[in-house]
């Protein structure tokens, strides 16, 4: 593989620059209750790493497009994201009481409220996405993307079937598949939609969108191993957690040591596929390798 003599990335560098907006999106007027702007805002601006949307950003910057203009896409899918949280931790879901380090939504705001908070979040971002990105075009696109990646066939179908009683007995194939819904569409989308901020051409965005969708398949199994080996503090979510509730994962299926391997392997299809991005795909690659060997 070719030599990449960037410098490591810094994650927090776009952090400030994403975190400013998110707090200035979801400055709601009136008509939305203060306790409801207040439950909103703890699921939103908690300390959560910003992934999606720094690979939104990055996927922008190394197509020669700029932070600006991805701005408001790089906060629509954190939008996604964390409503996707919200409900991943109700009772009726995965009945979590911590993440990031603190209780859940809806121990703090109630299952009602952290509903409502999932609601309030995904139709936000498709409101930002679409009066904030110019050109229009560029607007519906994106608008498209992140509709498609959240939706039955995307995050929302991944998340039922990773909730069936019936992927008891399931091949690695159909994980892969719950896994590229649930977590790896959203990944997709974020470089997808950096890719069409930027204006990039069709080859840009099929090598982003490529890189993604591999990118996200190893975060998930990286989630999963963190979940059985991982330190409480720095994860911030209950451990072991996964297999008390009788969940298909890549540890349960394969172990440990073959599922370090399937994730390194996903890391390399990664970053192999960025090669026609050249020297503009380094922070990609360094960002994968993070992945890797991310500890929260
Ligand atoms: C957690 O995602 C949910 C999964 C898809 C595994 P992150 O680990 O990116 O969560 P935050 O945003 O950093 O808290
Ligand atoms: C969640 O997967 C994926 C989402 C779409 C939220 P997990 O249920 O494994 O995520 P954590 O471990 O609770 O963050
Ligand atoms: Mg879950
Ligand atoms: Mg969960
Ligand atoms: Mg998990």
């Amino acid at each position: 593989m070719e030599l990449i003599e960037t410098p490591p990335i810094n994650l927090d560098r776009l952090q400030s620059c994403i975190n400013r907006e998110l707090d200035r999106y979801s400055q709601f007027g009136r008509g939305c209750p203060d306790s409801l702007a207040e439950a909103i805002r703890y699921a939103l601006l908690g300390p959560g790493k910003r992934l999606r949307p720094q690979l939104v950003l990055m996927a922008a910057q190394a197509c020669g497009g700029s932070v600006q203009e991805a701005l408001p896409a790089a906060c629509a899918i954190e939008m996604v994201h964390a409503y996707s949280l919200v409900h991943d931790d109700l009772p009726a879901m995965d009945d979590d009481d911590l993440r990031r380090g603190r209780p859940t939504c809806h121990k703090l705001y109630g299952e009602d409220i952290a509903i409502l908070v999932g609601d309030a979040l995904l139709a936000r971002a498709f409101e930002i996405l679409l009066t904030e990105i110019q050109p229009a075009d560029r607007a519906v696109r994106c608008a498209s993307v992140l509709g498609h990646a959240a939706g039955a066939t995307g995050l929302v179908g991944g998340q039922a079937d990773d909730l069936a009683d019936h992927c008891s007995g399931c091949t690695i194939e159909q994980l892969e598949s719950i896994h590229q819904r649930k977590t790896g569409a959203l990944f997709a989308a974020s470089l997808e939609m950096g890719a069409i901020a930027a204006g990039a051409n069709d080859t840009q965005h099929a090598t982003l969108k490529a890189y993604g969708r591999h990118l996200g398949l190893a975060f998930q199994i990286t989630d999963d191993l963190l979940d059985v080996t991982g330190n409480p503090e720095d994860v911030g979510k209950r451990l072991d957690k996964d297999a008390n509730h009788g969940k298909l994962t890549f540890p349960n299926l394969l172990g440990v040591e073959k599922s370090r391997s399937r994730a390194a392997e996903s890391i390399d299809q990664a970053c192999a596929a960025l090669a026609p991005l050249g020297k503009a795909g380094a922070d990609l690659h360094h960002l994968a390798n993070f992945v890797l060997k991310r500890n929260r």
